[in-house]
């Protein structure tokens, strides 16, 4: 039995929920193409009620999607409950949602006394093992299992983190395995015992796991997707706005004039192919990706650098303005001192933990150095 246990969309950004549909789709159908048996949404998919509930009924196609204490569920095409039968055994499955969700969901949706459906879903529907996971807060989650009789297996599915075993909370136990959807657990159940027996935890790390082609597919028809809506918001954004903030930036080709030698050894450098990185992948318009490989979006050391792809065209690129600030003023009195001391703060913005593990600040200058 493969349960997904949702919270699979990051928050919509400025409230544009076009994205979030379009993830909620693009995920939902990819555990479906997986052959995942069931799916129960999270957090991130029911705060917005119909809207993004809609997009994961059109996806899910035959995988049920479960929420056990949603009013009218079955009208918004979620069930209540599952039961499964797996090996002669019938494991009945439920989630609950906190209802503390309603508190910010909008699109109107009801959550209902947790405790209460629960229960009764466990005395009216026959099983062997019953699973239940929680929407909640550990803490909260806890509580639950403890007060309400019956619950075999507890899943934790909203707080970050792996259990490295099952934890006995009662005659219950309980399991987590939340880490971005980059990690599989796998339990075993002993049905004469009442306990898990064999429980792993699979990191489902690129270079471990060979991608699936159609789940490619799936993810490139998304990217393509994205970018597009990047580009038509940016067109409805300039309509809307005017275009008023314009920027005092000046860009490479500003300094050729006074600084060939500096301009050429820039242009040989990786820097001035930052763009082109992106490009390659298809993110030239992505929101994530612009910050590091442009110039004066990610901490400008003073002044208006890059807007976006259509206005600020000649700032793509790590350009000398990155480093030492626009030079708006500079070019009018050269003479004058312009710029910043240069140090590992102006780097390391970009070049992060993440991004570049092996970056060194004194290394690393030598290879950028005029
Ligand atoms: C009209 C000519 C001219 C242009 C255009 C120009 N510079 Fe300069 N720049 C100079 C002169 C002259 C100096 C000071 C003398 C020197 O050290 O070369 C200078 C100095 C600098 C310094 C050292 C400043 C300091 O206080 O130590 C930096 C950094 C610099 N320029 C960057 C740029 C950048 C970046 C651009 C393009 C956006 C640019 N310059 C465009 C003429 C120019
Ligand atoms: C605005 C973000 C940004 C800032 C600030 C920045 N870099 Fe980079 N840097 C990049 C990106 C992006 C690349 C990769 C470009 C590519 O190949 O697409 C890169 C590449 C490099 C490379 C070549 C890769 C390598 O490891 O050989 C070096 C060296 C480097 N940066 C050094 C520096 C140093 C030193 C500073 C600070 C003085 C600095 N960078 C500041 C974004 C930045
Ligand atoms: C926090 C800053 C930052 C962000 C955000 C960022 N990058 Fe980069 N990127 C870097 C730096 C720094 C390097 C250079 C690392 C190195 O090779 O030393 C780099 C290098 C690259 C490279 C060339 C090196 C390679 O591995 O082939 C590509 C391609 C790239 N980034 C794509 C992306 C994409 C796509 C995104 C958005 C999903 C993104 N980057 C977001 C900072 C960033
Ligand atoms: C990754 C950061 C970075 C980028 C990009 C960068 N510089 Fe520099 N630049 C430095 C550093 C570091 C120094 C050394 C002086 C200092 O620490 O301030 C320097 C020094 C200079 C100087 C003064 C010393 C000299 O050699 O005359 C000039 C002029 C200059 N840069 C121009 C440019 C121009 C023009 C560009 C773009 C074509 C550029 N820089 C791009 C980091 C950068």
């Amino acid at each position: 039995m493969v349960i997904n246990t949702g919270n699979l969309i990051k928050p919509s950004i400025k409230k544009d929920f076009a994205i979030s549909r379009q993830q909620a789709f693009t995920i939902t159908r990819v555990y479906q193409q997986m052959g995942c048996d069931l799916l129960t949404p999270g957090f991130q998919e029911l705060v917005n009620g119909k809207m993004i509930i809609d997009e994961l009924v059109k996806a899910a196609g035959s995988m049920p999607l479960v929420c056990s204490n949603l009013r009218d569920a079955e009208k918004l095409g979620i069930k209540p409950f599952v039961v499964l039968h797996k090996g002669g055994k019938n494991i009945l499955v439920a989630s609950l949602m906190d209802p503390r969700v309603q508190k910010k969901a909008i699109h109107g949706i009801t959550i209902k006394d947790p405790e209460a459906s629960l229960a009764k879903i466990l005395a009216a529907v026959p099983h062997d093992l019953a699973v239940v996971i929680l929407h909640f807060s550990d803490l909260k989650a806890r509580e639950i299992v403890r007060r309400v009789d019956g619950i075999d297996l507890a899943i934790l599915a909203t707080q970050r983190g792996i259990m490295a075993s099952p934890e006995a909370e009662g005659k219950s136990y309980l399991v987590k395995n939340n880490n971005h959807g980059k990690t599989i657990n796998y339990l075993d159940w002993n049905f004469a015992s009442r306990r898990p027996v064999g429980y792993r935890s699979i990191v489902a790390d690129r270079e471990e796991v060979k991608p699936d082609p159609q789940v490619e597919k799936q993810v490139d028809t998304y990217e393509s997707w994205l970018r597009k809506h990047y580009i038509s918001m940016e067109t409805v954004e300039k309509e809307s706005h005017g275009g008023t903030q314009i920027s005092t930036y000046l860009g490479a080709r500003a300094c050729a004039r006074c600084h060939p030698e500096i301009v050429a050894s820039w242009k040989a450098s990786r820097h001035a192919r930052a763009y082109a990185s992106l490009q390659k992948k298809c993110k030239d318009y992505c929101p994530d990706c612009l910050p590091c490989h442009v110039t004066g979006k990610k901490n400008p050391l003073n002044g208006i650098g890059f807007l976006s792809p259509k206005k600020t065209p000649h700032l793509f690129d790590v350009q000398c303005e990155q480093c030492h600030g626009s030079a708006h003023q500079h070019v009018k009195a050269p003479q004058q001192p312009y710029g910043g001391n240069i140090t590992e703060k102006t780097c390391i913005v970009c070049h992060t933990n993440q991004t570049d593990p092996e970056f060194s600040f004194e290394h690393d200058l030598e290879l950028v150095n005029h």
